[in-house]
């Protein structure tokens, strides 16, 4: 089966940086409690922005390097839970931002936290069929349109963002994809009127259970072992469910890459404006084995392996 490659990256945030002192003035909470049991330093929020602008900017800027043409695109899918309506699609609406052809398959797809890795494969057998030879995926949320600032144990937790990738199918590159879900709106939940709810400690135990689960899969199918991976993406919910989990993995820290001490936990998009921090930060080499893990509320979790 052909891979899938990760031709250029883009990203973007809000104007508005809100520290973990700045939350504090609203919300009963401070900067040690929030850093201390989460590692997140501050997180950006929208104020006049939709997410169809932070997923067309991370677009346009993933596009822009990938040095293709919009026309050459033949699929777009959004991954969000926060869309800016029922309908149209944010996917629709970066099409005609960023003229994309008429006759690619623009949709959202909601796979909450796990949903750029869903979206991922999804571009992936899209390409597979044929027809086209390039797709954007995105990861894009504005979650802050969705917390209840009265419950502080979790809208501290959050963030908006979004990133994006070009992406196109590779000869001869390794390419693993696991997935899976649980039905469960106990433990998280986001009603369409918003309200975010979470069980913390629960999403804890799920999520350091899950992630080792989902990677040993990758590692299995692709006849692998960790040492052969240069980096672990893991969504940027907690700071200690990393090192949970690397410390359970018995697991070289440096290779799981953190970067939610300045977006808090975007969902759909932390994987996504990971990548873009390491592909711009030169962190990524052509060749490189990369792994990213998802999950999330559904409960759903998803894993990808890829080669840069
Ligand atoms: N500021 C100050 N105090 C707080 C805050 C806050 N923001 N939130 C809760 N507290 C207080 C509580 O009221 C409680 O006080 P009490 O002991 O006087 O009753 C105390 O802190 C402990 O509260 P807990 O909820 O038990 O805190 P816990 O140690 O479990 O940590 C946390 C909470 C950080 C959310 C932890 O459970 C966690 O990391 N869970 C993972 C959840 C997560 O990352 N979810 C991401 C979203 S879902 C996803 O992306 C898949």
């Amino acid at each position: 089966m052909k891979g899938l490659k990760i031709v250029s990256t883009g990203s973007c945030h809000p104007q508005n940086a809100v520290s973990n002192d700045k939350l504090s003035q609203t919300v009963d909470t401070s900067d040690e409690w929030i850093s201390t049991r989460t590692g997140i330093r501050q997180r950006y929020f929208c104020e006049s922005e939709k997410n169809v602008d932070l997923a067309s900017n991370a677009a346009k800027q993933a596009l822009e390097r990938s040095g293709i043409s919009a026309d050459e695109i033949g699929a777009c899918v959004v991954a969000t839970f926060t869309p800016d309506n029922a309908t149209p699609s944010v996917a629709c609406m970066v099409q005609k931002r960023l003229g994309l052809p008429n006759d690619a398959l623009c949709f959202d797809m909601n796979a909450a936290c796990s949903g750029f890795i869903y979206a991922l494969n999804v571009a992936h057998g899209i390409l597979m069929q044929g027809g086209s030879k390039y797709a954007l995926v995105i990861g894009s949320e504005v979650i802050s349109r969705v917390l209840d600032f009265n419950d502080r144990s979790t809208c501290v937790l959050f963030g908006d963002g979004a990133g994006a990738a070009v992406v196109t199918l590779s000869e001869n590159s390794v390419y693993e994809f696991t997935c899976g879900a649980n039905g469960d709106d106990a433990i998280l939940c986001c009603p369409t009127s918003g309200g975010l709810q979470m069980d913390g400690r629960e999403v804890f135990k799920f999520a350091v259970g899950i992630i080792p689960v989902c990677i040993d899969k990758l590692l299995d199918k692709s006849q692998l072992t960790l040492e052969d991976i240069d980096y672990v993406a893991c969504h940027q919910a907690n700071e200690r469910i990393i090192s949970h989990v690397v410390k359970k993995m018995k697991a070289p820290s440096e290779k799981f890459f953190v970067n939610l001490q300045k977006y808090g936990n975007t969902s759909a998009a932390s994987i996504p404006l990971a990548l873009d921090e390491m592909a711009s930060g030169g962190m990524l080499k052509e060749g490189m084995k990369i792994i990213c893990v998802g999950f999330g509320a559904g409960l759903t979790w998803g894993g990808i392996m890829l080669e840069w």
